[in-house]
């Protein structure tokens, strides 16, 4: 076992594959639970960060409930037994079909981001003879200063309702009978690092809160969405999130009417760090000015460097020589199927195991068969 691989394991299997360090994930979920329970505060794992069945059963079996934002996630969330009341709905685009699959399961609520959405819903509700319970998307137009493709609570982008729309949506959703108002939801971003967005976030929701009580409006549930980010260059360093500073943040900043429950859907936090993507060396070649490492995973296996510029971690965890610059790059046949320049590795050379660190989260979920590839395994710490 060389750092937190059992590289011995390694060898039997064949590359690439995803490797989840299911301890980690406990140790996780264990300080979620501890930091969140302290405010008895309540969160819904962001299924659409990482839906792997073995994965999610974990989650479930440490008492989170599940955010999804399509049928297929309701469908993956129920087969690995999240009790269909905590289970929440969310996305812009919600079809028919997967608004009566919420319905017939039971779900806890539908997170509405529109009022034609709102009209099919009460629509659909009136059809079951129903009443469906949702929370109201607002947009509350707060730069996150992250990655603009992951930014979403500014006015710019597609989701939830504008602030200055509210009034107009509150009037029109007191005239559908099939719709009982919830709660609140609120996602500003994600890969967040700075507290001070989820503090600006804080006092705009006081704002809206102080605004709908002068319409004698109180809702049981404010749900702040998720964007606490992870530590990608150091990810033993800080391999769980400082959770403690990111409740507090809410705990100080926003004010809860009493009885008021608050909700998160943390993703990329939960799952991160628990995951690698493990590789194996194909060919070092030889360029003009610098040396390829040519690796058997690809952009098809963790596109977040082709999609976002993503760093990831990238470790030789098999070679102990001194270290060299290599450019690290895929086999498909795309440019920017790389994923890092220059990267310092120890000296590498065809066999050699490469991990591509912190990638539990927006990876596996992300994969596709471009190239006519198959779709990445995945093997968990608790099976080798
Ligand atoms: N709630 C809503 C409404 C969301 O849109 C998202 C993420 C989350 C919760 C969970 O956010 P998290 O806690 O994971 O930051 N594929 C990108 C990330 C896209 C995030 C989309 N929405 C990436 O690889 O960085």
């Amino acid at each position: 076992m060389k750092g937190t691989f059992p590289i011995e394991k390694f060898s039997h299997l064949s590359t690439p594959f995803y490797y989840y360090d299911t301890q980690l994930l406990r140790d996780t979920l264990f300080e979620i639970n501890k930091e969140a329970g302290r405010h008895n505060f309540h969160v819904h794992y962001a299924v659409k960060a990482n839906a792997n069945n073995r994965i999610l059963s974990i989650i479930r079996e440490n008492g989170l409930g599940a955010d999804c934002v399509s049928g297929g996630e309701i469908k993956a969330a129920l087969k690995a037994g999240f009790p269909a009341d905590k289970i929440v709905f969310a996305g812009v685009g919600k079809a028919d079909w997967e608004i009566n699959l919420g319905f017939d399961a039971g779900i806890f609520c539908f997170n509405v981001e529109s009022v034609p959405e709102l009209d099919v819903i009460n629509e659909l509700s009136a059809a079951k003879n129903m009443v469906a319970p949702i929370a109201l998307r607002v947009n509350p137009n707060i730069d996150a200063h992250t990655h603009h493709y992951i930014t979403t609570g500014l006015n710019e982008n597609k989701f939830g309702i504008s602030l200055s729309h509210l009034d107009q949506v509150l009037d029109h959703l007191s005239e559908l009978k099939n719709i009982r108002l919830l709660g609140l939801h609120f996602h500003i971003g994600s890969q967040i690092t700075d507290m001070d967005a989820f503090k600006s976030l804080c006092i705009r929701i006081n704002e809206i809160q102080e605004h709908l009580y002068q319409r004698m409006l109180i809702v049981d549930i404010i749900n702040v969405g998720g964007g606490l980010g992870v530590d990608y260059e150091n990810p033993d360093r800080n391999s769980i999130p400082d959770f403690h500073h990111y409740f507090e943040t809410f705990y100080k900043h926003l004010k809860l009417r009493p009885k008021q429950k608050l909700h998160f859907e943390l993703g990329r936090a939960v799952v991160c760090q628990s995951g690698s993507l493990i590789t194996k060396v194909l060919y070092v070649k030889e360029g003009v000015n610098k040396k390829f490492v040519i690796v058997d995973a690809g952009m098809t296996d963790l596109i977040r460097p082709a999609l976002y510029q993503a760093y990831h971690k990238i470790e030789n965890i098999t070679s102990d020589k001194i270290e060299e610059e290599y450019d690290v790059v895929g086999p498909i046949c795309e440019s920017s199927d790389c994923f890092g320049k220059i990267v310092s590795l120890n000296q590498t050379q065809r066999g050699d195991i490469i991990a591509l660190r912190s990638a539990g989260a927006y990876g596996e979920i992300m994969a596709s068969q471009y190239n006519c590839r198959s779709l990445p395994k995945a093997y968990y710490s608790d099976d080798l």
